[in-house]
């Protein structure tokens, strides 16, 4: 591959009307993550050392999203919609400073992989100064057309409102990513002129530029999803459900189970080891690894979570973000986690919260438990020991300690230290009365008798 250096333009100048949103359009996230970063993602991938995005006025928020995720990347603000070619020219400062290929990304089109980038620069190597990345459109209506002749070299690209009759005709489309190789990629893009049926300056008239100039240009093919654009809400749920078939065929071609893959949402940057089961139902947010052998039963949500070798996980648990899980750990039905470490073997098996916090090795928390962790000013941490067992329906009240090997007797709340090896309990003490169910019973079948005859 080529060792010529990248600069990655990713245009991200667009309102998003048809979103209908406050959220400008490649904020949107699929699997967890904007659309923008994921473009990013595969510009640092494709070894894009330098990044420029451009955003439109106003969307300084999205430019740091970009600066988070590739932390050299230039901002540039288009001020006018005016065109492709004048989105990318924002960004004269980027191209007029790099020497070496140039890549323009939409940032609203997030399915693009790597192997194409890829495919797409080799066309450089092979001596093409413009390469775009095209598809068969299954319905050509509305993109640019790509003009080819008999031997498969790239003549022009028509844009639909432009192009004759035959040249509609043409299902071969241009995705809009588009690769550059010259010496003065700026004289190319200057050279565009904005008379045509939209008055735009179109990106897309740099192929015939090029041609004139001598130079030669060539397309790159791909199969149409990887350059979906998403331009409403249900063009963005597609893009979802691309991305999250492809994501769960890669996690299970590296040895997860998926009883119903199709019910399973992955994220972006979740982690797997091998042989974990996936039940039916399962949501990973961003943030989460689960190591080997572990069995994530029906029904849960995950996120910022780390799940340890060996250990079950629901069904209906929710682990949120923080919650380390230990290896052999069992999490069972309605049971929460947040920003809780359990140790190795550690269980709460049924209905508890457990927040703020550490469990030690072995602990046993019972069904009912509570880490009562905030105070509605501040949260606090409850510590329990290894080996502890707290009894069912127990409140602990944060911050607290329980001991190693501690017992603490159902139903209580615990708000001072439980030294290790000790029992506390707080309640108050049973009395009983023996004989007292049998005497009542009969007591109130003669009433009941005498009621009736009355
Ligand atoms: C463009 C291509 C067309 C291609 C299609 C693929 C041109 C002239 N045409 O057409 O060949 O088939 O994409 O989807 O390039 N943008 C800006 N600033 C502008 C104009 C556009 O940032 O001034 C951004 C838009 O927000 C969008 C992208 O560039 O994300 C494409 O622009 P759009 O106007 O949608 O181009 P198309 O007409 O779809
Ligand atoms: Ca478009």
């Amino acid at each position: 591959m080529s060792d010529r250096s990248l600069l990655t333009v990713v245009l991200a100048a667009g309102k998003g009307t048809r979103m209908k949103s406050a959220l400008p359009k490649v904020m949107h996230p699929v699997a967890g993550r904007s659309m923008m970063e994921h473009v990013i993602a595969l510009a640092l991938a494709a070894g894009g050392d330098r990044l420029a995005v451009v955003v439109g006025p106003g969307m300084e928020a999205v430019g740091k999203v970009a600066q988070k995720a590739a932390p050299g990347a230039g901002i540039y603000v288009q001020e006018k919609q005016l065109g492709t070619a004048n989105a990318v020219l924002a960004a004269r400062e980027a191209l007029a400073e790099h020497k070496g290929d140039v890549i323009i990304l939409y940032a609203d089109t997030p399915l693009t992989e790597l192997a194409t980038i890829q495919r797409l620069r080799a066309t450089l190597d092979a001596g093409a100064a413009v390469a775009v990345l095209g598809f068969e459109a299954a319905d050509p209506t509305g993109y640019g057309r790509l003009i080819t002749d008999d031997k498969g070299a790239l003549l022009a690209i028509r844009e639909e409102k432009e192009a004759t009759a035959a040249e509609r005709a043409v299902r071969l489309c241009n995705s809009g990513v588009m690769a550059f190789r010259t010496v003065d990629v700026l004289s190319i893009l200057d050279s565009i002129g904005n008379a045509n049926a939209k008055g735009e300056y179109y990106l897309t008239d740099a192929v015939e530029i090029a041609r004139a100039q001598g130079m030669r240009a060539a397309v790159a093919v791909c199969p149409e999803e990887e350059v979906l654009g998403v331009n409403s809400r249900d063009q963005l749920a597609v893009a979802e459900a691309i991305w999250q078939r492809r994501a769960r065929l890669a996690a299970m071609r590296e040895g997860v189970t998926m009883i119903a893959p199709e019910t399973v949402w992955l994220a972006y940057d979740t982690k797997f080891g091998r042989d974990v089961v996936l039940e039916p139902n399962v949501f990973f947010g961003p943030g989460v690894t689960i190591e080997d052998d572990v069995r994530i039963n029906a029904n849960c949500h995950l996120e910022g979570a780390v799940v340890g070798k060996g250990a079950r996980v629901g069904p209906f648990a929710r682990l949120r973000p923080g919650a380390d899980l230990g290896p052999d750990v069992h999490i069972g039905n309605f049971v929460e986690v947040k920003n809780v470490t359990m140790g190795a073997g550690s269980k709460a098996n049924h209905l508890a919260y457990l927040g703020d916090g550490s469990v030690g090795e072995k602990a046993n928390i019972g069904a009912g438990t509570i880490f009562c962790n905030y105070d509605g000013f501040f949260k606090h941490k409850t510590e329990v020991g290894k080996g502890a067992f707290v009894g069912s329906n127990s409140s602990l009240v944060a911050p607290v300690k329980i001991g190693d090997g501690a017992y603490v007797g159902s139903g209580s709340v615990i708000t001072k230290e439980v030294a290790a090896d000790s029992l506390s309990l707080e309640r108050s003490t049973q009395e009983s009365r023996e004989g007292w169910a049998a005497k009542f019973r009969i007591m109130m079948a003669k009433r009941k008798a005498a009621a009736g005859k009355g």
